[in-house]
């Protein structure tokens, strides 16, 4: 597998930046599994990718409805599968139809359903930075890893 990319974030903005540099990456059905702890940025890199690709309607964490779909210059359904408790749950869910549906997906929490998305996808992962194990409140670490043949030159 390649080296994870790393990139540092001291603020939203930047997080922002970064969702918006990474959606120039996207083509129709790619797949981007987002990892991190509650209030690590997901949504926050989310909503730049959906800036990034001409998404015009608010973006927030689709906690309650599990999906939200936009449409900018590509369909993109954002998934989040916090809510959801066991790879059971993910399954029930109907995954296929917006993998093959010509979009881009982008699942916050994916490491509930991490074995039913495709081998081929994108990981952000994101994590506070902690100092002297005092949490920064503004600063993140995104790392994104790309499938294979998508790496950043
Ligand atoms: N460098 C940063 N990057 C992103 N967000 C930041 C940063 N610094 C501070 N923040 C704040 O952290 C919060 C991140 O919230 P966000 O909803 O994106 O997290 P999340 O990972 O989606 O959480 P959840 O698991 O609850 O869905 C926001 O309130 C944002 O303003
Ligand atoms: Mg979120």
């Amino acid at each position: 597998m390649a080296e994870p990319e790393e990139i540092g974030s001291e603020s939203r903005e930047d997080t922002l930046k970064a969702g918006e540099a990474f959606s120039r990456r996207l083509v129709p059905g790619d797949v981007v599994a987002l990892t991190g702890g509650l209030g690590s940025g997901k949504t926050v890199f989310i909503q730049g990718v959906c800036a990034g690709l001409g998404v015009r309607e608010p973006v927030t964490s689709p906690t309650f409805t599990l999906l939200q779909e936009y449409t900018g210059r590509l369909r993109v359904f954002h998934f989040d599968f916090y809510r959801l408790e066991s790879v059971e749950a993910v399954a029930a869910l109907d995954l296929t139809a917006a993998f093959e549906g010509g979009g881009v997906c982008l699942i916050e929490w994916a490491e509930r359903g991490r074995p039913l998305l495709p081998q081929d996808r994108f990981e952000v992962e994101l994590a506070s930075v902690f100092e002297r194990s005092l949490p920064c409140p503004d600063r993140r670490r995104i790392r994104i890893v790309a499938p294979a043949g998508r790496e950043t030159a």
